[in-house]
């Protein structure tokens, strides 16, 4: 399969759902519509909606039922990623090739952004649309899922432990927990929800959270190597913001050949799991290789 045009195809379907389901510029407040859509249409790679769409097809059902999941699962990542980058946490200039929102709105702008795509994205599960074609209660379950994913069991958690560990000297248990919760989690949302949409059985489900969480992992190691060795250009972030910041990253920690090894083995992992599911997976296999081996 064609990957690139595949994540292509993919990433156009949540963009233009997106741009439906979100409120235009001009609806009051103005400055707070205009900073949502900002950040949410800046070139983001829409990994978390495609890979919700790709489980969904995974397990056979139809990936454009899973769309409006596949949005609210990305209107989360976006409220995330605005909060990562204030100065309060990681004070970072640039995000999605754009200065990021509090340079552009101010923080308090920013912050209200953030909030408001976080609160929208519930607006979205919880609204008779989205549910139309799933059945109430998993319905309810996906709601659930998303919701503890993204809380302080989940992301919000990560996020924490992250910056409380700045500057120290943690061992490897932390900083697993940190890239399980900060980053792991919504992945794992994400391929869980749309394995839900998609009618997913228990042994489907399992499957799916293999892969999940070895490619949910393997993602902030490759995030955590490209702070090193990547292109700002190409990433449309600041690079070298983790050394700067004494960021607990697996390359920190571990050294960069072992941090590649393990984001290797972990492509291996998750490749592996996906067996049971035969061809329909293919999409999952070949995005944790892009996962793992991206260069932005
Ligand atoms: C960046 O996520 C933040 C992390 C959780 C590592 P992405 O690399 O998916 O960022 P976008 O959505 O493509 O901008
Ligand atoms: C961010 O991790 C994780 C979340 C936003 C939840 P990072 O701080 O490593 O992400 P980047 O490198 O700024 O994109
Ligand atoms: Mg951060
Ligand atoms: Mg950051
Ligand atoms: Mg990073």
């Amino acid at each position: 399969m064609d990957l690139k045009s595949y994540l292509g195809r993919h990433a156009a379907l949540v963009d233009k759902a997106l741009d439906a389901l979100l409120p235009a510029s001009d609806t009051l407040p103005k400055s707070l519509h205009e900073a949502m859509r900002y950040s949410m249409f800046a070139g983001g790679k829409r990994i978390r909606p495609i890979l919700a769409l790709a489980a969904c097809e995974a397990v056979g059902g139809n990936p454009e039922s899973a769309l409006p999941v596949a949005c609210a699962l990305e209107m989360i990542h976006t409220y995330s990623l605005i909060h990562d980058d204030l100065p309060a946490m990681d004070d970072d200039d640039f995000r999605r090739g754009r200065p990021t929102s509090h340079k552009v709105f101010g923080e308090a702008t920013a912050i209200l952004a953030g909030d408001a795509l976080l609160t929208q994205a519930f607006v979205l599960l919880s609204s008779p649309s989205a549910c139309e074609h799933i059945a109430p209660e998993v319905s309810l379950r996906i709601l659930h899922t998303i919701a503890r994913c993204s809380g302080s069991m989940g992301m919000v958690g990560g996020q924490v432990v992250d910056m409380e560990s700045e500057g120290k000297q943690v061992d490897f248990p932390v900083l697993e927990y940190i890239h399980t919760r900060k980053t792991g989690a919504l992945i794992l949302a994400s391929i869980q929800c749309g394995g839900l949409v998609g009618g997913a059985d228990t042994e489907a489900m399992k499957v799916l959270t293999a892969y999940a969480e070895a490619a949910g992992l393997a993602f902030q190691i490759a995030d955590d190597i490209l702070d090193i060795v990547g292109e700002q250009a190409e990433l449309g972030k600041d690079v070298g913001s983790d050394q700067a910041r004494g960021k607990v990253t697996y390359p920190a920690l571990l050294g960069m050949a072992v941090a590649r090894e393990r984001s290797q083995e972990l492509k291996e992992r998750a490749i592996d799991a996906l067996a049971p599911l035969g061809g329909a997976a293919e999409p999952l296999k070949n995005i944790a290789r892009y996962i793992v081996d991206r260069s932005s």
